[in-house]
């Protein structure tokens, strides 16, 4: 228990020898009047009984074996020679034992220089190599080669590898001066993701699907006070990153493994985007991609064929087109074909297509809002629609659609909402629909509506 002190007493002795140190200073610069001979014999006095102290807490410590073998033993040595130095410049003093004054002088700058490599090297110990500069403005680490943290503001976060990108730099931030190829305390490394999967002496790093059996999260989730807690140096992990790092254990700790925004609990979104800058909101794809930007004849050409066109903002050469004629020709189809991987929304309603139309609408793969309402399409014609793998509102209104053909365009992978009112199907046709795809709004005219949306209770409700 008296080895706990230790931190406490080492302050002592390099207060005394500094304060020994700064007295002889004005001696050796003023020179004054007064004598100070024997004021400053007693403070390197006290400086040795201090040190002795240090020196015999710093041992019992040494022996419950916390810490990096190799910096504890320049740490031991630096330390007891601080105590012999001390030794050695105080019977200088009283023994006359160095004439030169100079030399006596250097003597005690010696034992500062000592004193603060090995008070540097006991930092290092307890709060890990680096520690001095940790809290620097970004200018010093940059001069003394230290990483400034990482940055995600501008990021496509659906490009983020959750380990690589996001839970590595938060180890090397947290846990890596500790538990580095040099200094493995506990037998742990954070510093690569193999390493961490193995984990330490006593702890698997990360079981995967098992947060609370990987030692990653059991360290970190002991009370504060417990000796075994992590980080020791009260740097903790902050609660979104404890939820990070829970969240891709239990998924599976993949590696490669990526964050689906669709998927992520509606809580860790929000602790990501306020805690880390990350924005996991679900984008409409668009908004992620940058096409090139499109020669204006040919938005021109549009235009003179018949259709609306704008595009989907400043810097943004997606298209909004709509069409405002009543019959498409082949003709002034194929030049919309032309731009088709541009045109993210496309309104044809109220307008005979021709049947080319039909099969080529696959190719508007961009797709995310398709018009067909008052077309003449049919059910086959929703087996290529459905195939538009990022189409998330379909209008189908005012078709001879059956349920056949509506299930099929139901079964588009991102649909968010269709409508259906005035096609073939029944209302009871509409009501079974709804209920067996709850995750999409159909809106139709049935008034057998299914109760589902209410009965749900959402995540961040039963928080
Ligand atoms: C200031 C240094 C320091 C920091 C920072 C630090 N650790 Fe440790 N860690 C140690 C020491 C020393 C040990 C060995 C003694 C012990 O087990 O308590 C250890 C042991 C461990 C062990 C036990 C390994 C085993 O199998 O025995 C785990 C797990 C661990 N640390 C996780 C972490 C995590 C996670 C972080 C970051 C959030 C972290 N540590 C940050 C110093 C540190």
């Amino acid at each position: 228990m008296i080895s706990r002190l230790h931190p406490l007493l080492v302050h002592l002795p390099i207060g005394f020898i500094v304060l020994g140190f700064l007295l002889e200073t004005y001696v050796f610069v003023r020179k004054p009047k007064v004598d100070l001979h024997k004021a400053i014999n007693y403070t390197y006095l006290a400086a040795i009984a201090a040190s002795a102290m240090a020196v015999v807490t710093g041992l019992l410590l040494a022996n419950a074996g916390k810490f990096t073998p190799s910096d504890l033993q320049i740490h031991k040595w630096l330390g007891i020679a601080v105590l012999i130095i001390s030794i050695i410049v105080y019977l200088n003093r009283t023994l006359n034992l160095i004439k030169s004054d100079r030399q006596s002088y250097g003597l005690s700058l010696f034992l500062i220089l000592i004193v603060s490599v090995t008070g540097h090297f006991g930092g290092t110990l307890t709060h890990g190599p680096g520690y001095l500069f940790e809290k620097s403005p970004i200018w010093v680490k940059s001069l003394v080669g230290m990483d400034s943290k990482a940055d995600f503001t501008a990021i496509d976060t659906d490009s983020l590898i959750v380990f690589r990108d996001i839970i590595q730099p938060i180890m090397d931030q947290k846990c890596s001066r500790c538990h580095n190829q040099k200094y493995p305390s506990g037998g742990l490394i954070t510093t690569d993701y193999s390493s961490v999967l193995k984990g330490g002496e006593d702890l698997q790093g990360v079981v995967p699907r098992k947060p609370y059996e990987s030692g990653l999260l059991i360290r970190p989730s002991l009370p504060v006070e417990d000796e075994r807690f992590m980080p020791p140096d009260g740097r903790v992990l902050g609660h979104s990153e404890f939820a990070i790092i829970e969240y891709w254990i239990e998924q599976g700790a993949d590696s490669s493994m990526r964050f689906d925004s669709k998927k992520l609990p509606e809580q860790l979104r929000a602790l990501l985007l306020r805690d880390l800058n990350l924005d996991y909101t679900p984008r409409p794809h668009y908004l992620k991609l940058a096409p090139d930007s499109l020669a204006p004849n040919v938005l021109e050409q549009l235009r003179s064929a018949g259709f609306e066109v704008n595009t989907m903002g400043q810097d943004n050469f997606f298209l909004d087109v709509r069409s405002t004629s009543d019959t498409i020709s082949g003709e002034s189809l194929d030049k919309l074909i032309d731009v088709a991987s541009y045109i993210v929304q496309l309104d044809l309603s109220d307008a005979y297509l021709p049947d080319s139309a039909f099969a080529d609408i696959v190719k508007f793969k961009n797709l995310v809002k398709l018009d067909l309402h008052s077309t003449n399409i049919s059910d086959s014609t929703m087996a290529y629609v459905s195939s538009l793998n990022y189409m998330e509102v379909l209008n189908v209104y005012n078709t001879t659609l059956n349920l056949q053909g509506l299930e099929l365009a139901l079964s588009a992978p991102s649909l968010e909402t269709i409508y259906v009112w005035k096609t073939n199907a029944s209302d009871v046709d509409i009501a079974s629909l709804k209920q067996r795809h709850s995750g999409i709004n159909v809106f139709g005219a049935s008034n057998l509506t299914v109760q589902t949306d209410t009965t749900k209770t959402s995540d961040s409700e039963r928080e």
